[in-house]
């Protein structure tokens, strides 16, 4: 189940080069912030099953426990991923080896699903992806998957195809959650590619001056549904991710605070009180630190990334390429600024600087680049 600590030596080999997970990811799994209640993600977990309860009483059974181990096949084979997807690559996910990965979406459930019975079903649990440093981006999120089946019967009688009564009954029923989530807003719909799904949408609201996609979703592929023992049958599904809906609603400026157990941040959310607008506690002042480096073959800002917060942890605010250029021999200079802070405590000059040395030595060791 999706509750329990693993640590790395019980599950990878020593020195297993097909690993690439890092201690600092381990320490995270298990942690569940979906499932406290007092929590934004548990509020807004339970607001999105009120909808769902709501509008369809007893229809769609509710997994928020299923372990975020999962297999290769299941995270890409199963929804359809291509073999030269990107999302496949060490660049972008977690393997704890080469059959194995931290799922980087809730979708790789929904066969599993399927072949044991369930047509109707939220899925929720937390999710991994390899990604850089800033205030809304975080190796560990958590979405929600959404799926949804039918028969002949349901849409014989509308007079419209499958497909297009999946896709119909999908919009509708996204509107309504988008609403009762977000109040009387503005929506549009924007067509996307997903490998699982066909159509595919996005959609978007208005919120604060700017479109903000809130989810994805589509007509499930049939390959999905002949595969797993549904042919005859349409689906929809969608996937949202909870920390994106959860940082507009609640006002949280700082995806690290989600992780924060400093009582001024937890005190303010109770379960049931959706939207609740956070408080934030007195800013305390970042600090910047630039290192310059040759960059070979095989760096990216993935890898380097997860060097920084390797070794600073919810201390590292945020990571962004300040200049980069190709000299004359074809040398190329990459220039990163590290933004450092707390959310909790003002840090001593020491302390920066011996995190900045840390990067340093590791950046030098372990991503074959040359500091400037
Ligand atoms: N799994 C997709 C993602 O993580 C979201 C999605 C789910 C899209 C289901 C369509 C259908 O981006």
């Amino acid at each position: 189940v999706g509750g329990v600590k693993i640590s790395r030596d019980d599950v990878v080999r020593e020195n297993d080069p097909t690993n690439n997970v890092p201690d600092s990811i381990f320490s995270k799994i298990g942690l569940q912030l979906h499932r406290r209640d007092n929590h934004p993600l548990g509020i807004l977990k339970q607001e999105i099953y009120s909808y769902f309860d709501n509008n369809f009483p007893g229809l769609f059974n509710k997994f928020d426990n299923l372990c975020p181990v999962v297999s290769v096949k299941m995270n890409f084979d199963d929804v359809l991923v291509p073999h030269d997807h990107v999302s496949r690559t060490y660049n972008d996910t977690y393997y704890i080896n080469a059959e194995t990965v931290l799922r980087c979406h809730t979708s790789a459930h929904q066969a599993e699903l399927l072949r044991e019975g369930h047509s109707y079903f939220l899925v929720t649990g937390d999710v991994y992806r390899r990604d850089s440093v800033d205030s809304t981006h975080y190796p560990v999120f958590h979405q929600m998957e959404g799926f949804r089946v039918f028969t002949p019967v349901d849409w014989e009688a509308s007079g419209v195809d499958g497909t297009s009564y999946a896709a119909m009954d999908l919009k509708k029923t996204l509107e309504g959650l988008a609403q009762h989530l977000f109040g009387n807003v503005e929506m549009r719909w924007v067509d996307a590619y997903f490998p699982f799904t066909d159509p595919s949408f996005e959609l978007e609201i208005y919120f604060q001056g700017n479109w903000m996609e809130v989810l994805g979703c589509g007509v499930t592929e049939q390959k999905i549904l002949i595969n797993n023992g549904r042919a005859g049958s349409t689906a929809w599904a969608f996937g949202l991710g909870l920390e994106r809906l959860a940082m507009v609603l609640f006002d949280i400026p700082d995806i690290r605070l989600f992780w924060s157990s400093d009582l001024r941040f937890t005190s303010q959310f109770s379960s049931g009180q959706l939207g609740v607008k956070f408080k934030s506690f007195s800013k305390f002042p970042p600090c910047y630190k630039d290192i310059s480096f040759w960059i070979s073959e095989s760096f990216t800002e993935n890898n380097f990334c997860e060097v920084v917060r390797g070794i600073a942890g919810d201390l590292a605010e945020q990571v962004s390429l300040i200049d980069s250029f190709t000299n004359k021999k074809g040398m190329t200079s990459h220039c990163y600024r590290i933004t450092y802070r707390s959310m909790e405590r003002s840090l001593t000059d020491e302390e920066i600087n011996e995190l900045q040395g840390r990067v340093r030595d590791e950046v030098e060791n372990k991503l074959n680049v040359t500091i400037r």
